[in-house]
């Protein structure tokens, strides 16, 4: 029998918490986004009422769980861009453990004993086997990884000690966009590979640069598994139902298994665009490994995991249309110095 559940999104108004809400209401559950809106977007709140809350402030987050009831709490908020963690490391510790910490608090406090978290392919650092499985030794390169390792940690020590019951899924690279339901990926300062690939494509922004092609991989640039923001939401619910059954913390890889080089999202991107994507090639770009490719058979086993988006070319036709056709959205406002973002 199909049951439905009171969810707390936070993070709700960014790119994967937007599409997380979407899924849930499509399959007739209650969503409340909580977002400071800092890099998310008011505009794509568009499932279930929106908490202006900051994990920071814990007053805020006691106002937001009084008087609510939820089942459990999908938890999206996070800096997450490599490269700004190893120059800005404190504000990466400040989001995503300080801010973690207070929201499994005010999960304690309000008896919300279920959570699903977003970690990151980032806690393994540079992988020693060709796909990535959950037993891959973990060893972050960088504060962004460290960051969502810890936040790891702090589960398995909330189950130990209170019973907390959680999954935590592994992205891989996130990408594409659900167009006909408005949402989409949409960073004010944009450095992920898809969107600059789809910017260059329509002559927006600076230049498409690929950042190193002397890798050790087949045409030098780096490989990456991309998988698309709806299965990753799909991963979500599975983890609920798999809370209903199984205590303590468990972690699962979400990934399609295949790995794709910058330069074949370039090709790709252009025969679905149908428009030439000019780039140059220049210096590597620090903290980028060479090869990112899940082992994603753990969550299909074990969550029943099925994604919908194999292929590399529905994925970036998703992005595509939603780029081609994005809406103006509202500037971000910073809150204060160490905002909780949105993933
Ligand atoms: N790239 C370019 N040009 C660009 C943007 C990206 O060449 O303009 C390259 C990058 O060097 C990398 C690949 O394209 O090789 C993918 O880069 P993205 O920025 O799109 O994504 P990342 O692989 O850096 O990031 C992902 C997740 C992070 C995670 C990280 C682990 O988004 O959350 O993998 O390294 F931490």
């Amino acid at each position: 029998m199909k049951q439905e559940r009171n969810i707390l999104i936070c993070g709700g108004a960014g790119y994967i918490g937007s599409h997380m809400a979407q899924w849930l209401a499509e399959h007739g559950h209650e969503v409340t986004v909580l977002d400071n809106l800092s890099t998310g977007h008011r505009e794509a709140v568009r499932w279930g009422d929106l908490i202006e809350a900051d994990l920071l402030d814990p007053a805020s987050l006691e106002r937001a769980f009084g008087g609510r009831r939820f089942d459990a709490v999908m938890h999206f908020c996070a800096r997450s861009l490599v490269g700004e963690s190893v120059t800005q490391p404190y504000a990466y510790y400040a989001n995503n453990v300080t801010g973690t910490l207070n929201l499994l608090e005010a999960m304690r406090r309000h008896d919300v004993g279920k959570l699903v978290f977003s970690s990151t392919a980032a806690v393994f650092g540079n992988p020693i086997t060709d796909a990535i499985d959950e037993a891959h030794p973990k060893a972050p390169i960088n504060p962004y990884g460290a960051s969502k390792l810890m936040a790891e940690r702090f589960l398995s020590d909330a189950a130990q000690a209170y019973g907390l019951r959680s999954v935590a899924l592994r992205y891989f690279n996130a990408a594409g966009a659900l167009p006909d339901h408005g949402i989409g990926e949409a960073h004010a300062c944009e450095t992920h590979l898809i969107p600059n690939v789809l910017r260059a494509a329509l002559g927006q922004g600076p230049s498409l640069k690929i950042f190193g092609n002397d890798y050790d991989t087949a045409d030098g640039t780096c490989v990456r598994d991309y998988v698309h923001v709806q299965d990753l939401a799909q991963a979500h619910a599975l983890a609920l139902n798999f809370m209903d059954k199984e205590e303590g913390a468990h972690t699962f890889n979400l990934g399609n298994g295949q790995g794709f080089s910058v330069h074949d999202v370039i090709a790709t991107a252009a025969n679905v665009t149908g428009l030439p994507i000019p780039y140059e090639v220049t210096a590597r770009r620090e903290g980028d490994p060479a090869r990112l490719v899940a082992a994603s058979d753990k969550a299909r086993e074990q969550l029943g995991w099925a994604p919908q988006w194999t292929e590399l070319a529905p994925i970036i036709d998703s992005a595509w249309r939603w780029h081609h056709d994005q809406p103006t959205w509202s500037p971000h406002h910073a809150h204060n110095d160490h905002p909780v973002q949105a993933a």
